[in-house]
């Protein structure tokens, strides 16, 4: 049998926790996977994280940046084939600011008001943050990537995890729906951080999370340090389902990357989000976080397929839903 389940061992431990967050899951979601389509608009990026594959020091990465005319027409084609959330992913391009990105979302939500704009966009001020929500942007992805502060502030020499904390505290305060996560297996993760890491997932209240592997990329400083194992990081997508029944959870990309197959193995966890990717294939192949990330995107290339993998995966690809989180919904019901 081709299953997953051959090609990989999984702990006992892990299995109980994965049935169990499945069940908890299948309670509020029932089988339905949402999808939404990210739009990889740039790869310029002025900032230098140690783990990057498109961090601003690398030399040879082609670098590229979608016009504002291209960002919408994607949308727009993507939205009339039932796709409600488009998410806006890039660099911290300086060419693409808070104008730029304010027409883009304007522009998107006058094609249809009833889909959800997310953006995973980086570090902004606070009146930038209030200004993109005023122009129609619903959701906000902004990982912590690890709550050792120490560790944090060696993968990003010019941050430190307060500051990312308060950015977060921010998008927030703005009224966004929020995403965020962190990286599992990062070099010189220390005994505890992925406890700590889930706690803090839950003590900022987050509406979605999106969590996956560390995975090696060419050039970077960190490109020979190994990644996690499949167990480890499908333990605790299961726990993190386990602690927060009603939000949103990814199936990251970084899971297939890791190996094959677990991506779709992430769904028997607890995740019940897939963002496949919009981004036209000249552009988005130098878009490489990591290695093998250009592979594992082209496995996701038409939403047909995609309702076909799921449905034999034993789910089903919900479209024409925006999908808000069920935690976003209660806060903001009245
Ligand atoms: N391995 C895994 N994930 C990565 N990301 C960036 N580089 C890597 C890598 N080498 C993730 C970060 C970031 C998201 C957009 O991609 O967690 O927040």
């Amino acid at each position: 049998m081709g299953s997953i389940y051959n090609k990989i061992d999984l702990s006992e431990n892990t299995l109980n926790l994965m049935k169990d967050a499945r069940k908890l899951t299948d309670s509020v979601f029932g089988q339905g996977i949402y999808i939404r389509g990210i739009i990889e608009y740039s790869n310029i990026c002025r900032r230098d994280c140690l783990y990057c594959g498109i961090r601003g020091s690398m030399p040879k990465v082609k670098r590229y940046r979608l016009s504002e005319d291209d960002i919408v027409k994607i949308a727009e084609s993507h939205i009339k084939n039932g796709i409600k959330t488009v998410v806006l992913q890039g660099g911290e391009d300086p060419v693409v600011n808070t104008e730029y990105l304010c027409r883009v979302i304007k522009r998107i939500k006058s094609f249809d008001s009833e889909s959800a704009v997310t953006l995973s966009i980086g570090k902004k001020s606070y009146k930038d943050y209030c200004a993109l929500k005023s122009a129609g942007a619903d959701r906000f992805l902004i990982r912590f990537e690890t709550s050792n502060e120490k560790l944090y502030k060696k993968l990003h020499p010019d941050e430190t995890l307060k500051e990312r904390l308060k950015d977060i505290y921010n998008i927030k305060k703005a009224g966004f729906e929020l995403g965020s996560g962190f990286m599992t297996g990062l070099p010189g993760e220390e005994d505890g951080d992925t406890d700590r890491n889930i706690n803090m997932l839950k003590n900022l209240g987050v509406h979605m999370i999106g969590v996956g592997p560390f995975i090696p990329a060419p050039g970077t400083p960190l490109e020979n340090f190994y990644p996690p194992s499949v167990d480890r990081i499908i333990s605790i997508y299961a726990k993190v389902r386990l602690m927060m029944p009603d939000i949103n959870l990814a199936a990251t990309t970084a899971m297939d990357a890791l190996h094959t197959g677990v991506r779709a193995l992430s769904f028997d966890a607890g995740a019940n989000v897939l963002m496949p990717n919009i981004t036209p294939y000249e552009a988005r192949e130098n878009y490489n976080l990591y290695s093998r990330k250009g592979k594992v995107d082209k496995n996701l290339s038409s939403f047909s397929k995609v309702s076909k993998e799921l449905k034999k995966l034993g789910y089903k690809a919900l479209y024409n839903e925006r999908g808000d989180s069920p935690k976003f919904i209660k806060e903001h019901s009245v």
